[in-house]
């Protein structure tokens, strides 16, 4: 099977609406101008603004696809700061779901998580859900056990031709911001590990694309992104500018051209 990527840069809390139309700006150029881009479509390029920037963005992202953070399972209401579906129709096809901050520092909880998927396909947005162990889970040898509760947990009561429609990224939470990046073996274990999960819940369990997330960089994509069962990369770090963030994708267009 011929693999395809996405390549996703999550902005955090970072980058001001100026500061975000000239990043897609000069990043949708450099797209424009690569050979290797034109000659194939299966890299999918996918940025996560912060919500102030979206607007802004409508209309000038060419080539680059536009997600949101977060997503209120609700959609509307007495829920302050919170944002909802009806709100990013037309300004994301991409919705980022238990982003490893959202667990650890805002205590999201997984019945919450598992809403927030319902009411993005409920409103035809992809959502990216981020699942993966902490360092003490990892070092008490539980880290399987943890991916599957927030498997299980996550995506309970969903068809699997609900399942069909996501995107899953395994970012292990050691690794995220902290420059440890997972080994390509243990990234490529606990992926075999999910798609066999997922095997238990749809029969497109392969098609399902499954990223990687934490501390990717230009240095070490490649080996990341040649494994069986990775299907692309969630960038944090290396999303903000754009020479790292281009330089990843071309990692990805070479492989996708082998
Ligand atoms: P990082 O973040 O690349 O800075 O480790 C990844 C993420 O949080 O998605």
């Amino acid at each position: 099977m011929q693999k395809k990527f996405i390549i996703a840069g999550n902005w955090k809390m970072h980058k001001t609406v100026e500061e975000s139309i000239d990043f897609v700006k000069t990043l949708n150029n450099k797209i424009a101008e690569n050979p290797d881009y034109a000659r194939n479509n299966r890299v999918e390029i996918l940025v996560f603004p912060p919500f102030t920037s979206l607007h802004a963005l409508k209309g000038i992202s060419g080539k680059t696809q536009i997600g949101s953070q977060n997503i209120f399972y609700e959609e509307k209401g007495a829920f302050t700061a919170e944002i909802s579906p009806l709100m990013l129709k037309n300004l994301a096809t991409y919705t980022l779901i238990g982003h490893s901050e959202r667990r650890h520092i805002f205590g999201e909880a997984d019945i919450n998580i598992n809403k927030k998927i319902k009411t993005a396909l409920k409103h035809s947005f992809t959502p990216l859900l981020c699942i993966g162990e902490t360092l003490e889970e990892r070092e008490a040898g539980n880290t399987f056990t943890k991916i599957k509760a927030q498997i299980d947990q996550d995506l309970e009561g969903l068809s699997s031709e609900a399942i069909n429609k996501m995107v899953v990224a395994y970012e292990p939470v050691w690794a995220i911001g902290t420059g440890k990046t997972a080994t390509p073996e243990q990234a490529q274990e606990v992926h075999a590990y999910i798609r066999e999960l997922l095997e238990k819940k749809t029969a497109a369990f392969q098609d399902i694309p499954l990223l990687y997330g934490g501390s990717v960089k230009p240095e070490n994509a490649s080996d990341i992104l040649s494994q069986k069962d990775i299907n692309g990369a969630l960038i944090g770090g290396a999303s903000l500018q754009v020479e790292p963030f281009f330089a990843i994708i071309s990692s990805s267009f070479k492989i996708v051209d082998q």
